[in-house]
């Protein structure tokens, strides 16, 4: 069996962003989350997480993570922590170049997802809408929030409540998902995307 030579890293020896792209770097590779959320004054915000995780089955809970801007929250989590409901839309590959530029810094009075020409459903147990060629959208409720980071880094995870899913057909098979109808992207760094359809049986 060969041996792995090894470098060693002091993370905090790192820039800030050198050190954001090597952790982004290297959990890796990401799903993501496309999450709509309505402003006070009811424009449809949709941005793109990669820092998407569950967090727990019993109640449902899912986790998106949000960098602090230096003008402060990010329009999802300002929008999220005063309304509690938003829609976490699971993106598929045929959605890649619209959720790339779901995250260009718009106003929060522009609405990304008529920018960048999504099509939306109402939802059923909350306000803001889902994204129509999103293959699987999770309803969330807000069930806590975690703020971390020292000043100049801070984050905030968004821990969500799964009130209701809603699976295109084909990607539900009877209580599991079906990853070829998915088709699910993944993020890798930068504009860096990769498929899932080169799997692996062991
Ligand atoms: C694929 C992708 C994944 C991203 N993941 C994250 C993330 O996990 N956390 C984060 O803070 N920003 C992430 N970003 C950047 C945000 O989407 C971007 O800052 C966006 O403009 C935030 O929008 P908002 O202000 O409308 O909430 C990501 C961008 C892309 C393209």
């Amino acid at each position: 069996m060969s041996h792995l030579l090894y470098e060693s890293v002091d993370l905090l020896k790192f820039s800030e962003e050198s050190r954001y792209k090597f952790l982004t770097g290297s959990v890796v590779p990401r799903p993501i989350a496309l999450v709509t959320s309505l402003n006070d004054e009811g424009v449809l915000n949709a941005a793109p997480f990669s820092q998407f995780v569950i967090l727990c089955v019993t109640p449902p809970l899912l986790g998106i993570v949000a960098q602090t801007t230096p003008a402060g929250y990010k329009d999802t989590v300002r929008n999220v922590l005063r309304s509690g409901q938003y829609v976490i839309n699971v993106v598929s590959e045929e959605m890649a170049e619209q959720v790339q530029q779901c995250a260009i810094d718009y106003p929060s009075s522009v609405s990304e997802v008529e920018e960048v020409g999504f099509s939306t459903t109402p939802s059923v147990t909350v306000l803001p809408k889902r994204i129509s060629e999103s293959p699987l959208q999770f309803e969330c409720r807000l069930h806590q929030h975690v703020e971390f980071g020292a000043p100049g880094s801070q984050t905030t995870l968004l821990v969500g409540e799964v009130m209701l899913v809603h699976c295109a057909q084909g990607v539900l098979e009877g209580h599991r998902v079906n990853h070829e109808a998915l088709r699910p992207l993944g993020r890798i760094a930068g504009r860096s995307y990769c498929r899932t359809g080169d799997t692996l049986s062991v």
